[in-house]
């Protein structure tokens, strides 16, 4: 409780408050982003998710209205109280989000002895303390909110009625409702209710804590162990521009590498070139396309990190060259954990340069991962980083073509690290407590710029671990998830939610990482793979071997089907990407973003949009063939059929296991190329538009998929149009930009 508002000043963007009992600050970063700040710990905010000044040039007032002090731009008005009491308000005076002042109401009743009870049961009982953070927030529920955002957190697409805890953890369990926290932590949440939509994002890499309605259907909260309260306010009109706000701040998934968005393999169990071999031959060989093979942790020498295991894969990179003939591209793991092995160039390089974290007593810490006793990089100091990013060479020098970084939530088999282990913030010594959030963030930021430097193309990172702000440096996947039909549901609100927080590059383990998968399974889940940004079949070792061929031929067929359907699509997926690096919407997207006034939108978890007009409603449930799906308003045609249906209703179709009903919205025009087995295969100098019925304008986007050319003008815009006049259709193109080599031909499919 600060007290009375006393006086404030303007400098600048920032309002500068004096309360009775401590300082505050608004700052008004753009028209619809104002961010309110409460140093607790630090005075500045030293952000890891936002890099940059992001504050514009903004005409904003700062108005006394008796008890209140008003700071308004043209679009958002943020009114301050005693106490620092913050609310906001649309410019035209709605409400949009109000402090709550009667403090929280926690209704569990439970009785001193019934917990003793509970204890000697075994069951986790909290404790009176837990239910106030040192840092927090709470906000009155309007009433009907639904929440979307926060990263990979388990559940439905919406989060109301939801608890989530932001601690990065490696969950190799099931990953149930009951999980508050996976792998990533991106403490970002769009709001909608009726009187509109904002995000709110809260920044602070400690331990923190997200209510949303569970607790008491009358507020929600955000609580954090320890820091700043430092959250942002993000308005605007529509979700989409709440979504374009959040990357503006916190940045926007670059273009990748075009070969990237084509087909993965992957398995924990490649033990040796020859079965890496085998893979490449057999994808060949059956016709599956396929671009890239990842290799898993056994490709080094006793899972020493940029190591070689010449043993079982021969000399170093021999076998990365081999496939690379059959067009394959190699993508390696690597984890942080660094042997503690004295003669091991890595470590005894780390201990000379000081690189590795220590105990709070100054010796350097040790725990253990995959090669038993290691250690930690401290990827707080840019020094760590580059050595880091150095190291890349290792991989890109043998031919490597993108860096798989694992086990960075950190990881440790030995129990996590104490919250005392010390690492640093460039120059201030920072506490595990502070750091583990962002540990896999600075090291997907290490890893980027090493392969950026190695190798000048745009750099291809998975991350497992995250904070807000890491999809400016890395793809994530979901992490080990299971050959399980419930998670196979949740991927469809885990990578829509992913797409809400920025990350537009996610993928799940298509098929499931642990246990079992069927060939039932995996014909789903390959529908559900092909339309995610990352597409990649992953699984463990002691689970089932489940490439395509390891079942049936009616599996592998239903494989090969939808990975040529993702081939087929890529240009159109690689334009979803230019539209996210410019405005910051993710390639994959609930109904919800486009369609937020249709209350049927709001929690559709099992169909989802790639980019604003493909609809795809894959079959989620063991044994259905057929599924209910929802259209929203206009009308939409069968990708395959054509046959025309009339949106604002559902529909029961049919979908037998070779199956994905998909939509599309009157007068789309979808680019798509040739069939191919890799890219590089054959020159993509064809382009092929599929038109479907409708007056329609496409922007087509074309360069050398590769490095950054682009960003010095080498690429082409094409805007397509389609009209029919008298019964005939027609196209009608326009070079928008032109500064790379032109399709030799644009065919209408017909
Ligand atoms: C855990 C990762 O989540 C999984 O994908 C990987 O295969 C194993 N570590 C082994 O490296």
């Amino acid at each position: 409780m600060l007290g009375k508002l006393i006086s404030h000043k303007t400098e600048g963007n920032e309002v500068k408050l004096t309360f009775e009992k401590g300082e505050a600050a608004l700052r008004v970063l753009t028209p619809e982003i104002i961010n309110v700040f409460l140093p607790r710990e630090t005075k500045d905010h030293r952000s890891k998710a936002i890099e940059g000044e992001k504050a514009q040039k903004v005409t904003f007032t700062v108005k006394q209205e008796g008890e209140v002090l008003v700071v308004a731009t043209e679009k958002l008005a943020a009114k301050v109280c005693d106490d620092f009491y913050v609310d906001f308000y649309k410019a035209d005076g709605t409400l949009l989000c109000e402090d709550d002042r009667q403090g929280r109401i926690f209704t569990r009743q439970i009785s001193e002895h019934f917990i003793e009870v509970l204890k000697a049961e075994g069951h986790e009982v909290p404790e009176a303390s837990d239910f106030h953070y040192p840092v927090e927030v709470v906000k009155k529920m309007q009433g009907d909110e639904k929440f979307y955002g926060l990263g990979d957190k388990t559940g439905f697409l919406n989060k109301r009625d939801y608890e989530y805890e932001n601690w990065n953890s490696d969950i190799p369990q099931a990953h149930t409702e009951d999980y508050r926290a996976l792998y990533k932590s991106i403490p970002f949440l769009i709001t909608l209710s009726g009187n509109g939509v904002y995000g709110l994002f809260f920044d602070n890499t400690y331990k923190s804590y997200l209510n949303l309605g569970k607790e008491n259907e009358g507020y929600f909260y955000y609580g954090a162990e320890a820091g700043n309260l430092d959250y942002y306010m993000i308005a605007g009109e529509k979700m989409t521009d709440v979504v374009s706000g959040y990357t503006y701040l916190t940045g926007r998934t670059p273009l990748p590498q075009l070969w990237t968005l084509g087909y993965h393999q992957s398995r924990w169990g490649y033990e040796s070139a020859e079965d890496i071999r085998e893979v490449a031959e057999k994808y060949r060989e059956l016709k599956i396309p396929c671009d890239t093979i990842h290799f898993d942790i056994d490709y080094m020498d006793g899972y020493r990190v940029f190591t070689w295991n010449n043993k079982e894969f021969g000399e170093p990179g021999a076998i990365i060259a081999e496939i690379a003939e059959k067009g394959f591209k190699t993508v390696c793991i690597i984890d942080p954990g660094v042997k503690l092995d004295e003669g091991y160039e890595k470590y005894d390089e780390g201990i000379a340069g000081d690189y590795f974290a220590k105990t709070p007593e100054g010796e350097i810490y040790v725990n253990a991962v995959w090669p038993g006793d290691a250690v930690y990089p401290d990827f707080g100091k840019q020094e760590v980083r580059d050595w880091w990013g150095g190291s890349q060479k290792f991989l890109t020098d043998l031919g490597v073509r993108g860096t798989w970084n694992d086990m960075n939530e950190p990881a440790s088999f030995r129990g996590e690290l104490p919250k005392d282990v010390m690492f640093t913030d460039e120059d201030m010594p920072l506490p595990h407590a502070a750091m583990h959030n962002i540990y896999g963030h600075l090291m997907s930021k290490a890893t980027y710029g090493g392969l950026k430097k190695a190798d000048g193309k745009r750099p291809f990172v998975i991350t497992r671990a995250c904070y807000a702000g890491t999809q400016k440096y890395s793809t994530v996947w979901t992490g080990d998830n299971q050959s399980l039909w419930a998670h196979l549901q949740m991927a469809v609100p885990q990578l829509c939610n992913l797409g809400m927080s920025g990350f537009a590059f996610a993928g799940t383990d298509v098929g499931g990482f642990g246990a079992d998968c069927t060939p039932e399974l995996l014909c789903r889940w390959v529908q559900v793979g092909a339309f995610s940004p990352l597409f990649r079949n992953h699984s463990s070792k002691g689970s089932t071997y489940q490439e395509p061929w390891q079942f049936d031929e009616k599996t592998i067929a239903i494989n090969r089907k939808f990975i040529e359907l993702r081939y087929r699509l890529l240009p159109y997926f690689y334009d979803l990407f230019h539209v996210c690096e410019e405005t910051g919407l993710p390639v994959i997207r609930p109904l919800v973003l486009h369609y937020e006034d249709d209350s049927e939108t709001w929690n559709l978890n099992g169909e989802f949009l790639v980019g604003e007009n493909l609809l795809v409603a894959p079959v989620l449930e063991q044994g259905m063939t057929k599924k209910l799906v929802y259209l929203p308003e206009g009308i939409w045609y069968d990708f395959e059929t054509k046959k025309p249906y009339e949106g604002k209703r559902y529909y029961m179709v049919d979908a037998p296991l070779d199956t994905c009903p998909m939509f599309v919205k009157e007068g789309t025009i979808l680019p798509t190329f040739e069939p191919m087995q890799y890219v590089g295969e054959k020159p993509l100098d064809v382009l092929r538009l599929m038109v479907f019925p409708g007056e329609g304008r496409y922007v087509h986007y074309q360069d050398n998929g590769e490095d950054f050319a682009y960003r010095n003008g080498e690429y082409n815009l094409y805007e397509f149009t389609h009209r029919e006049e008298d019964g005939a259709e027609e196209v009608e193109i326009t070079m928008l930009h032109e500064g790379y080599r032109c399709y030799r031909k644009i065919e209408v499919l017909s």
